[in-house]
């Protein structure tokens, strides 16, 4: 069967990430998490005290960050890994999510990740989430989805998320949090988040999950 490249950008917060695990499930393609991969630099980032205006530190930074998706032996899930290390949780807290559009506006640290991110693609049959997914990292991609959502509904989904990994965090800080993110996304200068003008946009305010990847899934099927 035809393999193709399914790629889904949209605003924080918005559901992709679960969205396009479900979808790769149910056509049995390999999810690619590029958000995870922010953060994880991000992380390395942090751990090393890296000035972010000094391009000497930024450029060792990068040298030295190695970032994959391995299976946890424990979950059997696909997760994400930095020097060797399992960074799933950690790459997930507020103190991450609070540096992390900032990290993702370095020219350098995007050209290095999109570089990956494309190996990653290579092959086909992949479902990748992110920002520039559709319009800078595979602008051939066969099916592109922009999703968007009210950013109270996607704050207060949010908010539940982190709770269940232990961490309660008040409404307002989570709002906030996403409209910075979306704010800086939106505005840098190195593959802004925006729509493809060829992606389909897919409102999630209202919708439920299983609607949503049903969606995704069947323009899919039209394709293949
Ligand atoms: O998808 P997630 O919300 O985990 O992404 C975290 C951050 O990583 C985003 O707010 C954005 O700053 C950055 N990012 C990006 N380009 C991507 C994916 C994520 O700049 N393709």
């Amino acid at each position: 069967m035809n393999r193709i490249v399914i790629a889904i950008d949209g605003y924080s917060g918005c559901g992709k990430s679960s969205t396009a695990k479900a979808v790769a499930k149910a056509l049995g393609y390999t999810y690619i998490d590029s958000g995870a991969m922010y953060r994880a630099a991000t992380l390395h980032f942090l751990n090393n005290l890296t000035v972010l205006t000094n391009p000497k530190e930024v450029a060792k930074a990068i040298e030295t960050m190695h970032i994959t998706f391995q299976v946890n032996p424990d979950n059997n899930k696909q997760e994400a890994y930095l020097n060797g290390l399992n960074v799933e949780k950690e790459i997930r807290k507020m103190r991450v999510s609070e540096y992390v559009s900032e990290v993702s506006k370095i020219k350098e640290v995007r050209q290095e990740l999109v570089a990956q991110q494309k190996k990653l693609g290579k092959k086909k049959g992949v479902v990748m989430d992110g920002r520039d997914i559709g319009t800078v990292v595979f602008p051939e991609a066969e099916l592109k989805v922009f999703m968007t959502a009210d950013i109270k509904i996607r704050a207060e989904r949010r908010q539940k998320e982190i709770l269940e990994k232990g961490e309660l965090i008040g409404l307002e800080k989570i709002i906030h949090n996403l409209g910075e993110r979306d704010r800086i996304d939106s505005s840098r200068e190195e593959s802004p988040l925006r729509k493809a003008e060829d992606a389909i946009e897919i409102d999630t305010s209202y919708l439920d999950f299983e609607s949503q990847v049903n969606q995704i899934v069947s323009l899919a099927k039209e394709i293949l």
